[in-house]
């Protein structure tokens, strides 16, 4: 079922749009920022929990503009170094947000935008938000049109679907922003949430400016192996340099077969039961344990603390433009791609 809301803002009039299916799970998308604001499914005793993180009112997702909660980021997620790169012989630069470098693409950021509502399809449960994005914008190449689908299936999957065409070759790494907490968003650390994660490798990063060294790591012997499954908080506190600079994990995993028939992550909620899965067919997930929520105030009055929430942001890996043993997340001119992301919730 699909029902829409208008809120009006002293600048804008924004949709709310309410996507449920017969099993009691929603979700409430927002052509601000293509942002998914809630996503309610039943714990294991039936009780509906919402588990992302968010704002009650769309005013607070402008003003609160460093969690990015739900939100949609690009260009390009997570960061560029030195806030530059070079593409077809020229340079280009876009905003220092963060020292020297960039972060999700920079103030003037995709989460922030009002993108249109391109469609809602009541049969098949879903709603298309698009975005122009000229040539120059935010200092990229090529007049960019994104489109986002937000699905929601009948056997609880929220699909996220990007579709991109530029008139220029132009570095793309889109993602969605969500933090879950399993156990509802107001429920306090997601430490004892259990966690199974396909990745053999991840991407170092040089030190607290979470710039990755250009490795690729083995996991194995590290607090970064998730294969078998163990609680995000086991090692997340052990001496290990990696975590130290980032105050815990906040770092690219190399998923070891990207794609969308068999689940990267599997997560559980310890208290709710509830299971949370997510597919993908881009070449990495950001996995961050929002190490730098620092009580923030949330909906229904929820005070959201230090890894009160986890993100698993999938994309191309961080300031991947710059590296050219990564894979390269150039979009090629008058060539449409797409991507996908899935999360699916059940019970455990
Ligand atoms: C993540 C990033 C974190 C932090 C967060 C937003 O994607 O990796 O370091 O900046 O976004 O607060």
């Amino acid at each position: 079922m699909l029902q829409t809301q208008q809120v009006n803002t002293p600048n804008d009039t924004i949709s709310k749009i309410t996507l449920s299916n017969g099993n009691e799970t929603s979700i409430v998308v927002s052509n601000l920022g293509a942002t998914l604001l809630n996503f309610k499914t039943p714990d294991k005793n039936g009780k509906l929990q919402d588990i992302v993180l968010g704002f009650d009112t769309v005013e607070e997702y402008f003003r609160n503009t460093d969690t990015y909660f739900g939100a949609t980021i690009g260009r390009i997620a997570n960061r560029t170094e030195t806030a530059s790169f070079s593409l077809d012989g020229e340079t280009f630069q876009i905003d220092k947000n963060e020292g020297e470098n960039n972060l999700h693409s920079g103030p003037n950021g995709y989460q922030i935008r009002i993108w249109e509502v391109e469609s809602l399809d009541e049969s098949s449960n879903q709603v298309t938000f698009k975005l122009d994005s000229s040539d120059g914008d935010q200092g990229y190449p090529g007049n960019l049109t994104l489109k986002i689908t937000y699905r929601l299936t009948d056997d609880n999957q929220v699909t996220i679907t990007y579709q991109a065409l530029s008139d220029k070759n132009t570095p793309l790494s889109p993602t969605n922003h969500s933090y879950f907490n399993l156990n509802g968003h107001a429920s306090g650390s997601i430490e004892n949430h259990l966690l199974q994660l396909n990745a053999s490798a991840f991407t170092p990063i040089k030190d607290s400016t979470s710039i990755p060294t250009g490795q690729i790591a083995d996991v194995e012997g590290t607090p970064f192996d998730f294969r078998k499954p163990k609680t995000i908080g086991q090692d997340i506190d052990q001496p290990f340099e990696q975590l130290q600079f980032a105050g815990g994990y906040d770092h690219n995993l190399v998923l070891d077969n990207p794609n969308l028939q068999t689940a990267f992550a599997t997560v559980i909620g310890d208290k709710s039961g509830i299971r949370l899965e997510a597919f993908t067919d881009l070449p990495g997930v950001q996995f961050y344990t929002g190490n730098f929520l620092n009580n923030h105030p949330g909906k229904a009055q929820a005070s959201y603390g230090k890894r009160h929430g986890f993100c698993l942001e999938t994309q191309f890996f961080p300031n991947a433009i710059n590296v050219p043993n990564f894979p390269s997340p150039v979009l090629k001119a008058n060539t449409p791609a797409t991507y996908q992301t899935i999360y699916k919730v059940s019970i455990h």
